[in-house]
């Protein structure tokens, strides 16, 4: 039957392990592409993705394949990302999958997020391939990554395919074993449709635009069907799959994975993990969907020209749609205006949403300081949850102030033990545990407040172990720290949108490093501006932004042209991203400057 001859499988590995590269070449050797088309990491269709060289969006397509028994069976393969922050693509893409292949580099070996994906595997009974990547690497040591991947993850890895992406070695092998190892997907053809939406897009044409994979049941253009958990009803306009390019088909049947078309122009009405069912002859119950995801930090999202607050709802609407993990709700700031509190899994997330809303929306964006949520208890017996750090209580109202820990694996060179404690240390870690994954690596477990994590740990623990430490991380709860909430003024006026929260240790000298950092920032006036930091209303540390006593423009008509132009041009782009703060004008960078306050 046609269904005995599917195979649906998620490709997943760490960060840079090869997961597109082998995606490309399953590609080729399927023939769905043409050598003209093919291009490296193909799936990766958004600039950004292929500017930074890293997949950001998960993707779906159908690849044809004739296997050595003569028959052609229809591939589902989805390309994942690897980078922490995008971990709920990985985990929505694993529920439609019935296999997964585990992509291991053969130089590094078992990561952390190999680990972490591994995991979501296995919770979704996903039968796991292993496969050995990059083994043309001088540094590679395939055995060893196989000894390794049957210690570490206690999965079999005796036929693990050895394979190199780049060189095209291992290619076909993998194939059979697809094949004959990830099982045919089961649902019955005549059952009430369900069908899983596990992804989405905006297409201003066809409407919201659903990826599916169909459990039970056929669905085709004409069906009336009902979103069981929103009770939107529409009729199919359109179903296909991607080829990569999109595909129409007559219809999706259980144990497809496809799109589907029913010009949706309410983004509300379906989103990712709702279940698509018949109006006619409804399933009994929807699928299980997805845990929400929870932001890990949050910061506020303000149009420099305010009369774009509307435009803004509208884009962060539609990329929700296409990044399910983000989240957002309106809040306003006495220096900003009005905007919203958004929240990110991570400050790379955060980064990829600001890019999106200014390429694909054409959104220009004031982005503040990124916090975690804070609990505060306060005397009257509350407890207040505190995204925003200006809308901390006064210090005399709060009991006690508890902050969100995660629980930090890292995976390191034993050499680099050493540095990774020192730095977990600083950073107000606990240490957990440290097992050892063979006589050179290490597993080191700290709980370390997470503030500190997105902050600058990872950048520090790169640098700290020239590239060796992987690190994963997940929320373990809150714990009582002793914070405290640090104002800026500017001119003598407070900004709202320049409070952070910091630990009492560090208040006195991330004061005084974001005063100097600020001063250098924010442009000259013709008068002094004071830059201050405040506890409360004690100022603790303060820089003054010179006034400038020449017209600085005047440079920009005696330099030689080309100089100029780079003048002009740098203005230019530095407006774009600038907000007038009272009489101050504050550039993006401002914002940010906490991040770097060290
Ligand atoms: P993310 O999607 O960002 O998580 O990365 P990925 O796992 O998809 O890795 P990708 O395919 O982008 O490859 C990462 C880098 O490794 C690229 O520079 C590839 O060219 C390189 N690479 C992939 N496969 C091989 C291989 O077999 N050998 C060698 N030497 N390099 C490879």
């Amino acid at each position: 039957t046609r269904q005995s001859h599917i195979r649906n499988f998620s490709i997943v590995a760490h960060i840079d392990h090869g997961k597109s590269t082998i995606s490309d070449r399953i590609l080729e050797a399927t023939h769905t592409v043409t050598e003209r088309e093919m291009q490296n990491q193909l799936l990766d269709t958004m600039d950004l993705e292929r500017e930074r060289g890293i997949t950001i969006k998960m993707n779906a397509v159908e690849v044809h394949y004739k296997a050595n028994d003569g028959e052609t069976y229809i591939f589902h393969l989805v390309d994942t990302p690897g980078h922490v922050d995008f971990s709920y693509e990985v985990s929505r893409s694993l529920a439609a999958a019935d296999g997964a292949i585990l992509v291991v580099d053969a130089a590094q070996g078992v990561e952390a997020q190999t680990l972490a994906n591994v995991y979501l595997a296995l919770e979704n009974d996903l039968e796991i391939l292993p496969l050995i990547n990059k083994i043309d690497l001088p540094a590679a040591d395939p055995e060893a990554v196989r000894a390794e991947i049957e210690d570490v993850i206690g999965i079999d890895a005796s036929e693990a395919v050895l394979a190199s992406a780049k060189q095209g070695i291992g290619i076909p092998e993998l194939l059979e074993q697809i094949v004959a190892k990830i099982p045919a997907p089961e649902g019955d053809l005549d059952a009430p449709l369900q069908a899983l939406i596990f992804d989405s897009a905006y297409d201003s044409y066809k409407g919201v635009i659903l990826t599916v994979r169909v459990k039970e049941g056929v669905m085709q253009p004409g069906d009336k069907i009902r979103f069981m958990n929103s009770g939107a009803e529409y009729e199919i306009t359109e179903v296909g799959v991607n080829s990569p390019h999109p595909v129409k088909r007559d219809f999706l049947m259980a144990g497809d994975i496809g799109y589907v078309a029913a010009s949706i122009k309410n983004i509300r009405d379906a989103r990712p993990g709702d279940t698509i069912t018949s109006v006619k002859n409804p399933a009994a119950e929807a699928l299980p969907g997805y845990q929400p995801m929870t932001p890990m930090v949050y910061s506020g999202l303000y149009p420099t020209d305010n009369s774009k607050y509307n435009d803004l709802r509208e884009a962060l609407e539609k990329l929700q749609l296409n990044d399910a993990s983000l989240e957002f709700e309106p809040e306003t700031s006495q220096a900003l205006g009005f905007g919203f509190r958004t929240g990110f899994l991570g400050l790379l997330h955060m980064d990829v949403v600001q890019e999106r809303l200014e390429r694909e929306f054409d959104m220009e964006l004031i982005t503040t300081a990124p916090s975690v949520t804070y609990h505060a208890y306060t005397t009257d017996g509350e407890m207040v949850e505190v995204a925003n750090p200006s809308e901390l209580p006064e210090a005399s109202a709060i009991k006690w102030i508890e902050e969100p820990y995660v629980h930090a694996q890292i995976m390191v060179p034993n050499e680099y033990v050493g540095a990774v404690m020192e730095l977990a240390q600083q950073k107000r870690g606990e240490f957990d545990t440290m097992d050892y994954l063979d006589q050179n690596r290490v597993n080191v477990k700290y709980y370390i407040p997470l503030s500190e994590i997105i902050f600058d740990f990872f950048d520090k623990l790169k640098s700290n172990t020239r590239g060796y430490a992987s690190l994963d991380y997940e929320i373990s709860g809150y714990r009582q720290s002793d914070l405290v909430k640090i104002d800026i003024l500017l001119n003598g006026d407070k900004v709202d949108a320049l409070s952070f929260i910091v630990h009492k240790d560090f208040a006195q000298e991330r004061s005084r490093i974001i005063t100097a950092k600020l001063k250098q920032i924010i442009p000259r006036r013709n008068f002094e501006i004071p830059v201050q930091a405040a506890i409360g209303s004690k100022i603790v540390s303060r820089s003054t932004i010179k006034a400038y006593r020449k017209d600085v423009t005047s440079k920009i008509h005696t330099g030689d042209p080309d100089r100029r132009a780079k003048l002009l041009d740098k203005q230019k782009r530095g407006k774009k991203r600038m907000k007038a703060v009272g009489t101050v004008d504050v550039p993006q960078e401002a914002f940010m400057a906490v991040l770097k306050a060290e």
